[in-house]
């Protein structure tokens, strides 16, 4: 089992997707931008062989590149874990004649309009909304769908340029703030909670999912310094209260036609019980939410990723043990970090459900908040009922807290 594994190396989960498919007894393939000297030692060691591509943005030549330096050699799977990657790694399927998601069905997970257009022609219920490339047709779209509206990038991350607008006055101030977005998607705003449903698929058979609770939503999270969001993995996906939703993801998936992988969407719940589609990716969330379904479970879910795409198995029992919070962290002041509060009464009275404290120490750079929600480092917390949960990863949130100057 030959794979080509994109950017091994980075972000941070990918050295732990590439340690899967090594032990499940794959031979794997980097192929990366970056000198083979820049991956991760534990990555490098593992690795069958390395492909240096010039540029993974200049998708035409990578594909020219890997093709030439695979020489012929058989591989059979193509993997990314990475959203910028996505269409590259459809490309080189394509190219190198391998199973998998193909061009045409990756667009919807890398474009929100083609995304909702496929989902309602399959009876989703997706938001109200309209494309537009220009600032007339943005105003015609929300005068068309009618406010409050959301304006955001057709292929937007991490909430960067979303907006919220009440009216035309707030409008017309986003408007010269997303001149430089090419093509933006406005929406009906939802107003409600908001959850993941994220899966491991094999062949359209959801194998493994995970529904986790964003407190607040992320759109509030990334537009106020001082909220410590929360990402809660919550240990009854069952629950009576996200049946909807996770109906709605199961339907989503079969509509979108996924192959093997994981799978991220997310998905809101209206004060009345209407849910709505958000986004789906087909790759897994970011910011170490992998990691919180390994600690909700107590399994290797890396690995078991690792052995779905290749062998179409998922092996481990699942076994939901755990509600888990992680609790993101942004310092107060600007620069060094020289003081943390709260974080001992914190351990002294909660110390056993924390599983991961991944807090920047003190003497570390502050990170810029706004473009990781990891922000200034996190604390993992885990216990088996739902509402201590969270009243303890809100005491985080109120009373650590990491001083910078
Ligand atoms: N139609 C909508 N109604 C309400 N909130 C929205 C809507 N679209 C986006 N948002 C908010 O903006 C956030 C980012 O939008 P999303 O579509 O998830 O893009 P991305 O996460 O790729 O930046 C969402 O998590 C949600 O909080
Ligand atoms: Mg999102």
């Amino acid at each position: 089992m030959n794979v080509l594994m994109l950017s091994p190396g980075y972000p941070a989960e990918m050295p732990e997707f590439t340690r899967g498919l090594v032990e499940v007894g794959a031979s794997v393939i980097g192929v990366g931008d970056q000198p083979v000297g820049g991956l991760p030692e534990r990555t490098r060691h593992t690795l069958a062989a390395y492909v240096q591509v010039g540029s993974l943005w200049d998708e035409a030549r990578a594909v020219a590149e890997v093709r030439e330096a695979l020489a012929g050699r058989r591989i059979d799977r193509v993997e990314s874990l990475w959203e910028p990657l996505m269409v590259l790694a459809a490309r080189l399927r394509e190219a190198l004649g391998v199973p998998g998601l193909g061009v045409a069905d990756t667009i919807p997970f890398r474009d929100k309009e083609a995304m909702k257009v496929k989902l309602d022609a399959a009876g989703i219920r997706t938001p109200r909304h309209v494309a537009a490339t220009s600032v007339g047709a943005v105003w015609e779209a929300a005068e068309r769908i009618g406010f409050p509206v959301i304006v955001k990038p057709i292929a937007g991350a991490g909430s960067a340029d979303t907006y919220r607008c009440d009216s035309p006055d707030e409008l017309k101030d986003v408007l010269p703030r997303i001149a430089h977005v090419p093509s933006v998607s406005v929406e009906e705003f939802v107003d409600g909670e908001e959850y993941t449903f994220d899966t491991v698929t094999i062949d359209g058979r959801i194998a493994y999912y995970n529904v986790a609770w964003y407190r607040p939503r992320p759109l509030i999270a990334r537009s106020n310094e001082w909220i410590s969001p929360q990402v809660v993995a919550l240990r009854d996906p069952d629950a009576a209260e996200l049946a909807d939703g996770v109906r709605m993801g199961v339907e989503v998936i079969r509509a979108l036609g996924v192959e093997r992988g994981f799978t991220h969407m997310e998905w809101y719940k209206k004060a009345d019980g209407e849910v709505v589609f958000g986004e789906i990716g087909a790759r897994p969330p970011g910011a170490h939410q992998v990691d919180q379904m390994n600690y909700a479970c107590d399994f290797d879910v890396f690995r078991e990723w690792a052995r779905a795409v290749t062998f179409g198995r998922f092996d481990a029992p699942i076994e939901r043990k755990y509600n888990v919070a992680l609790i993101f962290k942004r310092a107060h002041g600007q620069g060094t970090i020289y003081a943390v509060e709260g974080l001992e009464a914190i351990y002294r009275r909660h110390g056993a459900t924390i599983a991961w404290d991944n807090l920047s120490k003190i003497g570390a750079r502050r990170r810029n908040w706004r473009q990781t929600l990891v922000s200034d480092g996190f604390l993992m917390i885990r216990h088996p009922d739902l509402a201590t949960t969270l009243s303890i990863a809100d005491e985080v949130g109120e009373h650590v807290r990491l001083l910078a100057r």
